[in-house]
């Protein structure tokens, strides 16, 4: 029997209530399909921010890289001044362990929950490939004569063909595995921004001779924004930098029935991954019972499907499919039509 070892960050805010319905429909679903795995909290948190002024150290990333896969709730504090946590924990996460990747798939389970008129399910069934290690994220640049009239701010987006273009062959893959309508999307700005986008379209380029069954296709990244919510069925795989991977899969989110559904993961191929809900800590739900834990359950199968255990991945997300279809009166806090805990529940008795 395999066994795996999962590090989970409850976080703060909700976080540790959908952390512990995701952990929930892990030990029922391991009990099925047949593995095994220890779970170890981490409270890398803004609660032992505020107590103990740390963020993450090196030590506490040498312990992480010990297990199969993180787990993680939300990170963000309402004591804790916006950026520090975000940044000390979250995005020191991402850079340290390498996760090059943010996965985020778009696809609407009832349209019902679909924000837009006349789609269906089908209609919007894609995935988003971001950059997660580069770009704007990178933190590079500086102030000039700060505080003056004359000052200046300058933030760059830092782009090496290295990091281009392990992530484009990582959609590539990803896109000739997923095995739907097989075409790659490259979503960017080349109109404007010239050094960049013209890095990433010649990467793109150039990779894509390596992959004749994959048809690819181009969009500007305010094109894009568009055609998400007018034709999101055009989509299968996109690829994007940081900064707009970021802002894109907001709206992805959105169309997909909302951030009670969206998760990601924060993947190194070759390394450790962390699965999260997209959503943030939601301070004023905290301890109601009442967050939508169904975002969570999905970083969990994707979790599932990362390390291996794809039967169960998918289980996992049938039985979501299932009470989004039959269940659930809306995907948003307070208004399900169940708690939390119940949601959760729920999920396990349709594994
Ligand atoms: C996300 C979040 C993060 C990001 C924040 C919390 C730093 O918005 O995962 O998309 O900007 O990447
Ligand atoms: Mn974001």
């Amino acid at each position: 029997m395999k066994s795996y070892r999962i590090a989970v960050i409850p976080g703060d805010g909700t976080g540790p209530e959908v952390v512990s319905e995701g952990l929930k429909v892990l030990e029922a679903v391991s009990k099925k399909t047949g593995f095994k795995y220890e779970a170890v909290n981490f409270n890398f948190d803004g609660d032992r921010y505020l107590k103990t002024g740390k963020t993450l150290e090196d030590k506490d990333i040498e312990e992480l890289k010990k297990y199969s896969a993180i787990f993680l709730g939300a990170i963000g504090h309402p004591d804790v001044k916006p950026g520090i946590l975000e940044t000390g924990i979250l995005l020191k996460l991402r850079f340290s362990l390498d996760q090059y990747i943010n996965l985020r798939p778009i696809r609407l389970y009832n349209p019902a929950f679909c924000p837009l008129k006349d789609k269906k399910a089908e209609d919007v069934d894609f995935v988003v490939v971001r950059e997660n290690s580069e770009g704007l994220y990178k933190g590079m640049g500086e102030f000039q004569k700060k505080g003056t009239k004359d000052e200046v701010a300058i933030q760059i987006s830092y782009n090496t063909r290295k990091g281009v273009e392990r992530c484009i062959r990582y959609a590539f893959d990803f896109c000739r595995k997923r095995n739907r309508k097989k075409k790659l999307t490259l979503c960017g700005k080349t109109n404007v921004l010239t050094f960049a986008w013209d890095l990433w379209q010649r990467t793109f380029n150039e990779v894509a001779k390596e992959y004749p069954d994959i048809t690819t296709d181009y969009a500007h990244v305010d094109a894009t924004t568009m055609w998400f919510v007018k034709n999101p069925e055009w989509f299968d795989v996109i690829v994007t930098d940081n900064m707009f991977g970021d802002i894109i899969t907001d709206l992805g989110a959105m169309v997909q029935g909302g951030m009670g559904i969206a998760a990601g993961g924060n993947i190194n191929p070759q390394g450790v991954s962390m699965f999260e809900p997209i959503g943030g800590s939601a301070p004023k739900y905290t301890g109601k019972n009442v967050i939508n834990p169904l975002a969570a359950i999905c970083a969990v199968s994707m979790l599932l499907n990362e390390i291996g255990e794809e039967k169960a991945g998918k289980m996992v997300e049938d039985a979501v499919i299932k009470i989004v279809q039959t269940k659930m009166k809306s995907l948003a806090a307070g208004k399900m039509g169940y708690s939390t805990t119940e949601v959760g529940d729920l999920v396990v008795k349709n594994l």
